[in-house]
């Protein structure tokens, strides 16, 4: 059998992890041959691809980013997007397809599996929004680079006596900054879920440097003020309709010292939660996902994609991982929350 295998939307350290293992078992256990995809759904959209067999997997378990390219690129919104992708999969003799990504990649997955795509997704995101498994490969590097930065930022912060304000992804969920603000020790962590009320973050602030430490604040890129407290932006949309964020640091930063008189500076770590080796944690889930998501394909076990459940690796409906984002649950801010300050 001939399989297909794409990456899409943003990238995240792991998929070649992902690409490695469907391969490598793929050839090995089920004798298949492979079609790389180009950058996600434009691959078998406009009938792009590379080379992908066992020389062109090696080496690649430790390297960030993927070798097949990614983009954010939508078949539903493309003229005749469905009806190209399935008379390129017919023309390249494309039984079926890995489609490994988030949200957007999948739920494109999930719309092709109800028309009859052989498809089987795999769950990539750093920000750990899907649901259906415990967790995303990419998630678990995120958080270890930020809080390494937060860890340095600490120090800075304290020889300048100012406020830092540490931004990083997650548009609609905050686990980046819940977990990377738990572990780094943060005084302040603001997520979407929970609208943020700038009187209480300046109070906390203050309260801060009244016992000689200086403030770190870590926010999630979504995160957004209480209604009417505090002014907001709003950015391009792409082919998702999502906005495209980043600001929140800075606005943060200024108001802060508009109402408290304390320096504060905002730092925003963008790409670099998105770049580089993956983790050994994420280097373990994503092999595994790798391994099961070509097992689902040689039991013809479509419209599927595998998650992660404790430590086992099960698969779910791909409309289980796709229906809805997993969101921090009010209980686990909570918990948070009593080390503010
Ligand atoms: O979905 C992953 C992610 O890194 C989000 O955390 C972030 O909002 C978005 O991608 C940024 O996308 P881009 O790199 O396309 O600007």
């Amino acid at each position: 059998m001939r399989v297909g295998v794409l990456t899409g939307g943003g990238d995240c350290p792991g998929l070649n992890a992902v690409i490695r293992a469907v391969v490598r078992r793929g050839v090995q256990e089920y004798g298949y041959d492979f079609v790389g995809f180009r950058d996600g759904w434009r691959g078998p959209l406009e009938n792009v691809t590379r080379e992908l067999g066992i020389p062109q997997v090696r080496g690649i378990l430790p390297r960030g980013g993927t070798i097949l390219g990614s983009s954010r690129t939508n078949p539903f919104k493309e003229d005749r997007g469905v009806e190209r992708i399935t008379e390129n999969l017919a023309a390249l003799g494309v039984e079926a397809l890995v489609a490994i990504g988030g949200e957007d990649t999948l739920g494109v997955a999930t719309k092709l599996a109800d028309l009859g795509v052989n498809v089987v997704g795999v769950p990539k995101t750093i920000d750990n929004d899907l649901s259906g498994t415990d967790f995303t490969f990419g998630f678990d590097t995120a958080v270890n680079i930020a809080t390494e930065a937060i860890d340095r930022l600490h120090t800075t912060a304290e020889s300048h006596h100012r406020v830092l304000v540490v931004e990083v992804m997650g548009r609609h969920a905050g686990w980046i900054a819940l977990h990377s603000g738990l572990a780094g020790g943060a005084n302040i962590i603001l997520i979407p879920e929970q609208p943020f009320d700038i009187e209480r973050i300046c109070t906390l602030v203050e309260q801060r440097f009244r016992l000689q430490y200086s403030p770190i604040i870590v926010v999630a890129e979504g995160a957004v003020p209480a209604e009417g407290t505090m002014a907001t932006v709003t950015g391009q949309i792409d082919a998702f309709g999502h906005v495209r964020l980043g600001g929140i640091g800075d606005r943060l930063a200024t108001e802060i010292e508009a109402r408290t008189g304390k320096e504060a500076r905002a730092v925003v770590l963008g790409h670099t939660q998105r770049g580089g080796t993956p983790t050994a944690f994420d280097r373990w889930l994503a092999t595994r996902f790798g391994l099961h998501a070509i097992a689902a394909v040689h039991d013809g076990d479509f419209g599927k994609m595998v998650a992660l459940r404790g430590t086992d690796i099960v698969r779910v409906d791909l409309i289980e991982g796709t229906g809805a984002l997993k969101t921090v649950d009010p209980s686990l801010y909570s918990e948070a929350e009593v080390l503010f300050g």
